[in-house]
Parts: C-alpha cells; sequence; structure tokens
C-alpha cells in the first residue's frame, strides 16, 4: 500500500463527514449550554471538541467548576457519576452509559463493605482509588486519583491502619514513594496489566534512546523499567521538560493524541503489550463522535444516582479536593 492511500484527501467523504459532525457537536454544544469534559484517553476527535482535556483530577475540579446547565462526560461511568457528586444540580450526560471500567468493577461495594465488617478490628482508614463506583467512594474515609495519592496518603495519621482499594499496583506504588505500609484490595486494570516486562524491554531494545514514562496503574516490573512513573496529566508536562527526541509513553493509546497536541515536536511511541503494538481501552473508546453527537441532542443517556449515596460518596471526594489543592 503507498503512503498516499494511507491518508485520505481532504476532500475525501471520510474528512467531510468528520468535520460536519465536529461543527455539529459544537452547535449542539453552544444550543444547549453545556460543557464537554473529556480524559486523556478519548479519542483525539472527542479531545479536539472537547472544552477540557485532563486526568482524573484535573477533570473532577474542572466538573466541580462547570457553570453550564449540562455536563457532557467524555470518559468512562465513574468518571461521570464523579462530576454529578460534586456538581449535583448539572445534568450529566454521557456519550454511552455502557464504558465501565475492570477497576472500578473489580471491587463492588457490597464486597467491601462485608471486608470491612469482617476486620472491624483494624478500624480501618480506607483510601479509594478515583477509580471505583459511587457506593465504594461512600464507604471510603477518603478519596484519591494517580495525581494526588501520594499526598493524600501523607496526611493520613501514622496510627491509622490504611486499606487502599481497589488497584493493587497504584497501591504499591504509593508504598514504595511514601514508605506507608498499607493493606491493598487485590484488584487491578486490566488493560495496565497488559505491559509486560518482555514487552517493555522489546521496545526500549528497538529505541534504546528513548526515556520511559509508565502509569502506576502498571505492574512493578514495568514501572521498574520506566524512568518516570505518573498520572496521565503529569506525563505532560514530564515529556515537556525532557530533551530526548522519542518518549515510549506505557499507557492508553488516546495519551499519545493529547501529547502529540501539545508537545510538538516530538515522537510518541506507545508502549506495546505481548500481542499488540499499542493498547486501547475498550470501555475508554466505546465513546465515539456519533454517540456524543446524539447524547448532546437528545440529552441522555442521562447519570442519575440517589441522593443519600450521592451526598456520603460526596463527604470523601471533597476532602480529596480541599487536600489536593
Ligand atoms: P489518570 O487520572 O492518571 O488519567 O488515570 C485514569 C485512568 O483511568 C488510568 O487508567
Ligand atoms: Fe479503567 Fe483501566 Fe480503562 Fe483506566 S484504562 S478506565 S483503569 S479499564
Amino acid at each position: 500500500m503507498s503512503a498516499t492511500t494511507l491518508e485520505p484527501p481532504a476532500t475525501a467523504p471520510g474528512a467531510v463527514i468528520r468535520t460536519d459532525l465536529a461543527a455539529e457537536i459544537l452547535r449542539l454544544k453552544r444550543e444547549r449550554n453545556a460543557v464537554i469534559l473529556a480524559h486523556n484517553y478519548q479519542i483525539g476527535a472527542i479531545q479536539d471538541v472537547a472544552d477540557y482535556v485532563g486526568d482524573s483530577l484535573g477533570l473532577s475540579y474542572a466538573a466541580q467548576k462547570a457553570d453550564a446547565d449540562v455536563i457532557v462526560f467524555c470518559g468512562v461511568h465513574f468518571m461521570a457519576e464523579t462530576a454529578k457528586i460534586v456538581n449535583p444540580t448539572k445534568k450529566v450526560v454521557l456519550p454511552d452509559l455502557n464504558a465501565g471500567c475492570s477497576l472500578s468493577d473489580s471491587c463492588p461495594p457490597d464486597k467491601l463493605a462485608a471486608y470491612l465488617q469482617a476486620h472491624a478490628d483494624k478500624n480501618y482508614y480506607v483510601v479509594a482509588y478515583i477509580n471505583c463506583s459511587a457506593g465504594v467512594k461512600a464507604l471510603s474515609d477518603v478519596i484519591c486519583t494517580s495525581g494526588n495519592a501520594v499526598k493524600i496518603v501523607e496526611r493520613i495519621p501514622a496510627d491509622r491502619n490504611i486499606l487502599f482499594v481497589p488497584d493493587q499496583n497504584l497501591g504499591a506504588w504509593v508504598t514504595e514513594k511514601t514508605g506507608r505500609k498499607m493493606d491493598y484490595w487485590q484488584g487491578n486494570c486490566y488493560l495496565h496489566m497488559e505491559f509486560t516486562r518482555k514487552s517493555i524491554e522489546r521496545i526500549k531494545l528497538e529505541f534504546p534512546d528513548a526515556p520511559v514514562v509508565a502509569h502506576p496503574e502498571c505492574t512493578l516490573a514495568v514501572r521498574l523499567l520506566a524512568d518516570e512513573v505518573c498520572s496521565t496529566e503529569k506525563m505532560v508536562h514530564w515529556c515537556k521538560a525532557q530533551s530526548a527526541p522519542d518518549i515510549i509513553v506505557v499507557t492508553e493509546a488516546g495519551m499519545l493524541h493529547r501529547l502529540e497536541r501539545e508537545v510538538p515536536g516530538k515522537r510518541f511511541i506507545p508502549g506495546p503489550t505481548d500481542h499488540c503494538a499499542c493498547a486501547d481501552c475498550r470501555f475508554m473508546k466505546m465513546n465515539t463522535m456519533e454517540k456524543l453527537r446524539d447524547c448532546l441532542r437528545d440529552l441522555q443517556p442521562e447519570l442519575t444516582m440517589p441522593e443519600d449515596l450521592r451526598a456520603r460518596a460526596e463527604v470523601p471526594l471533597l476532602r480529596m479536593l480541599e487536600w489536593s489543592r
């Protein structure tokens, strides 16, 4: 296949339809007085029409201060839920209600409640990574994201036993950084588990001068191969500060679009898995431009939750937002 057949000309039907769709989305956004918030893992076209693109922490602050009538959340379910918890008077809609998260699913609220009851003698201080349901947040003392987990854990009194849920990899990384011993829920992100020592060693051999940045949801074996481990937002700052022209990025592939947009002049190499050249989160990638257009047009699917649950989940979330200012 020649290079020209890979890239359709600007006038190709596909290109025109994409442009029309983006224009329609922007028109509907104005008509609905909506704000579009998108996670760094969304497809490039969605990132390009969003008012704010960022990590879970930045998105939580953006949702809290949104003053539009409608928040359209392009990410996964727990992120839209978080927006509703911190800004309950807004209508929160999302392109696909089924866009879940394997990490969130690994810790059902009833299992956590039963665990806490069975270990009541430990009087746990529960730190929940934001990748969890409102039900789990409601059972927690404080929430954290990958961007502030170290800072949050450092605030917890030394005499308290900490239970860190649901990501054992992020929890172990926080222990490495803080020296704080914790008990970990045995959950993980299916996608970040697919990066292996072998797959990252292979790409390092191919690009021996490229530094490696990895997300803390990766396993220890992968984190040990990285020059930096951080949240997706911090990856943008870290990459800007590197002099190397090539950087290997070990996280979900949508991140490359954000990096290419904000850190021009560098080549970003997606971290491969053992069976794939780059890694797409099957939940994040359930959102499409068509579904985004439809949800702006119909103002559904809408994210709703019982007020008592929202109010209980809000307490640890507001504590996090306060502690990480
Ligand atoms: P960030 O908050 O670092 O963007 O991580 C979110 C996430 O889902 C990682 O898989
Ligand atoms: Fe959840 Fe993993 Fe997808 Fe992030 S990449 S949304 S942790 S399944």
